[in-house]
């Protein structure tokens, strides 16, 4: 039986191995080892971001919508977490053009049978879009309705919102990288499991490795906490900029949140604006 100590020593020695990141599926205090890791939240699909405008009161209670790790955190399951998943998509490391190691990841991941259900619902993967010399990574949460018929992320109304906050940006979607924490659409547009992300997570890695993004933009409250081993809400993280390996992160809301919370837009324009002086860009003149 692994204890909490014991976790944590594993953990440790991972890291004087030269370990940069991995997926913290459970947070490594003692008490979170008595909670389930296979549970998943229902959402309506990438919901899962707080109102901007909540209250900063001393232990604020989270909106439904932006609970998706923390509720697991109150789970009284008393099964032990797996380890994570620490692979290296061979793809990343292999020689080649960028174009081709994601070619050939994408192939992979298209025969991806990890998460059963997943596998067994999706029309096809939806494994990521743009240039494989892209400065900006964007991340999102998974494929929806619309991206599992096209196999393209962020094509639905939160993709075509997406799309016009990246003209507003300067930008074509070609330019950047686009893609999700999981490459399969979930049934109903659920929110993605841990279990999930964690499955999926070597092909996200493996996308970051290639394509060596300077600056990663996690788009909601999955992508944010996903990538990052977070459990804070998307409020606290947003309008700063974290690190992951080489990358510069910002997170900020989701633009299906915006959809429904259009007066949420100001501080994702005051984020891209952030973004782009660190990058000494500034925004076109409409
Ligand atoms: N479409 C995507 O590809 N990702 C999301 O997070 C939402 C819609």
């Amino acid at each position: 039986m692994v204890t909490g100590r014991g976790l944590q020593q594993i953990l440790r020695s991972w890291q004087s191995a030269g370990l940069s990141h991995m997926v913290r599926a459970v947070p490594l205090e003692p008490d979170s080892l008595s909670r389930s890791v296979t549970e998943s939240v229902p959402s309506d699909g990438a919901s899962s971001s707080p109102s901007p405008t909540a209250p900063s009161t001393a232990t604020p209670s989270p909106p439904a919508d932006d609970q998706t790790l923390m509720a697991r955190k109150s789970s009284s399951a008393a099964a032990l977490p797996e380890l994570p998943v620490v692979q290296v998509a061979p793809e990343a490391t292999q020689g080649g053009s960028r174009e081709s190691r994601l070619s050939a990841l994408a192939a992979r991941v298209a025969q991806c049978q990890r998460c059963q259900e997943l596998a067994s619902t999706r029309t096809q993967t939806v494994f990521g879009v743009g240039s494989p010399n892209a400065k900006v990574m964007f991340i999102g949460e998974a494929p929806g309705a619309d991206e599992d018929a096209t196999g393209e992320p962020f094509v639905g109304r939160a993709g075509q919102l997406l799309t016009k906050i990246i003209v507003a940006c300067g930008w074509t979607r070609e330019e950047i990288y686009i893609c999700n924490i999981l490459r399969c659409r979930p049934p109903g547009n659920r929110a993605p499991s841990l279990v999930e992300a964690r499955h999926c997570r070597e092909y996200l890695d493996g996308q970051i490795a290639i394509i060596q993004p300077e600056y990663i933009v996690c788009w909601g409250t999955t992508a944010a906490q996903n990538l990052l081993g977070s459990e804070e809400t998307i409020g606290k993280m947003r309008g700063r900029f974290f690190s992951h390996g080489k990358a510069k992160v910002l997170c900020t809301y989701h633009p299906s949140y915006l959809l429904r919370n259009p007066e949420a837009k100001k501080p994702v324009w005051e984020d891209m604006k952030l973004l782009l002086a660190d990058m000494g860009l500034t925004p076109p003149t409409p």
